[in-house]
């Protein structure tokens, strides 16, 4: 029942919606797909999911604005990268018109479950598709669910905006050729073991490096790293096996069109992050989680932006970035997809 929620004290947890999106792969097509109230999927003990983790998905948030309508961030950018990860796992592509649509279809079946403007909160949606049938040889499966619920959820990280402290990790998060760029629900099984690792010896989360060589950047497990020069630019990561953030995407645009800052592209050696001044985690659930502190088995750096808030550069990316998310800042064509 949405009036019982508490919204500003919600974290991100999943709280059960009324309405689901379904549709069925079968026969090499996809059916029209519905809405359902039914929140569980019953599935054959062999189903190419349970068996060899035949599943991608993404994740995107709807918004309540300023001005009381309901909007979602770029679902078509999420509508694309899951057609790249379908791919890459032997899937059959989810069309992004029918994509959007769905979208569409659960945010506006669950109104009443997106969190009031300033709340804090915000209706995350979980679009995902998985191998239904029976598959006991290693192969891909012939029949597919592609599913979307929804969850309304507060900050990623208990504590709101307070800085993290993150590790790196001794555990790979990626293959060179591997799936380090696609969101398939088997990069985030493997990354379970190190951030319950990470947890338990007092850490946030991971700062993974590439598995190669272990002197460049990579990401965490959930969101790609930005970094705040001391002469006020903006890098972050280029890699082939970290995930394209849409979050980080958006950020490099609103960096240089809104906010005339430099930015940088580019590999970045893990040698680099001492003399950075800020340090964040994009993503949609972290929004921007600014970072203080940086542990190399024991060695520390400390960010010069500290414990206690966002670096100043950080901030403005933020304000700006969840001012258009949100209606107080005019966004860029085709970033707002209005639902009602
Ligand atoms: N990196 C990983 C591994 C993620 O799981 C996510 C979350 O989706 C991101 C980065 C951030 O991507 P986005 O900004 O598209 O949510
Ligand atoms: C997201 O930001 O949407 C993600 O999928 C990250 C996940 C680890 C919660």
């Amino acid at each position: 029942m949405a009036q019982n929620i508490d919204w500003s004290n919600l974290g991100f947890g999943y709280v059960q919606t009324d309405y689901r999106y379904v549709s069925n792969f079968k026969d090499g097509a996809w059916d029209e797909g519905v809405l359902t109230q039914d929140a569980n999927i019953v599935l054959n003990e062999c189903a190419g999911v349970l068996q060899y983790a035949q599943t991608v998905f993404e994740g995107l948030k709807a918004y309540r604005t300023q001005d009381g309508k309901i909007v979602c961030f770029r679902p078509d950018l999420n509508a694309d990268r899951m057609v790249d990860s379908a791919k890459r796992l032997e899937m059959p592509a989810f069309p992004k018109e029918k994509f959007i649509e769905a979208v569409k279809k659960v945010v506006a079946a669950n109104a009443d479950f997106v969190p009031p403007y300033g709340s804090g909160a915000t209706l995350y949606l979980r679009p995902y598709m998985f191998g239904s049938n029976p598959v006991i040889g290693v192969k891909p499966a012939s029949e597919y669910q592609f599913r979307i619920f929804c969850t309304p959820v507060g900050p990623y990280f208990k504590g709101g905006v307070k800085p993290l402290t993150i590790k790196v990790s001794d555990f790979d998060r990626a293959a060179p050729n591997g799936t380090g760029h696609i969101k398939a629900g088997l990069n985030y099984a493997m990354s379970l073991h190190a951030i319950v690792t990470a947890h338990e010896e007092g850490f946030d989360e991971n700062m993974y490096l590439d598995s190669k060589t272990r002197t460049k950047v990579e990401e965490t497990g959930g969101a790609n790293f930005l970094f705040v020069t001391k002469d006020g630019k903006v890098v972050t990561p280029k890699s082939s096996s970290i995930l394209p953030s849409i979050t980080r995407r958006s950020l490099i645009y609103v960096a240089k069109e809104y906010l005339g800052l430099e930015v940088e592209e580019r590999e970045v050696y893990f040698d680099e992050v001492k003399d950075f001044a800020e340090c964040g985690l994009c993503g949609t659930a972290a929004v921007i989680s600014p970072v203080g502190k940086i542990v190399d088995h024991g060695k520390e750096i400390c960010l010069p932006s500290g414990m206690s808030d966002m670096g100043p550069i950080t901030k403005k990316l933020y304000e700006t970035l969840t001012g258009i998310q949100m209606g107080r800042i005019e966004a860029p064509e085709g970033w707002i997809q209005v639902i009602e």
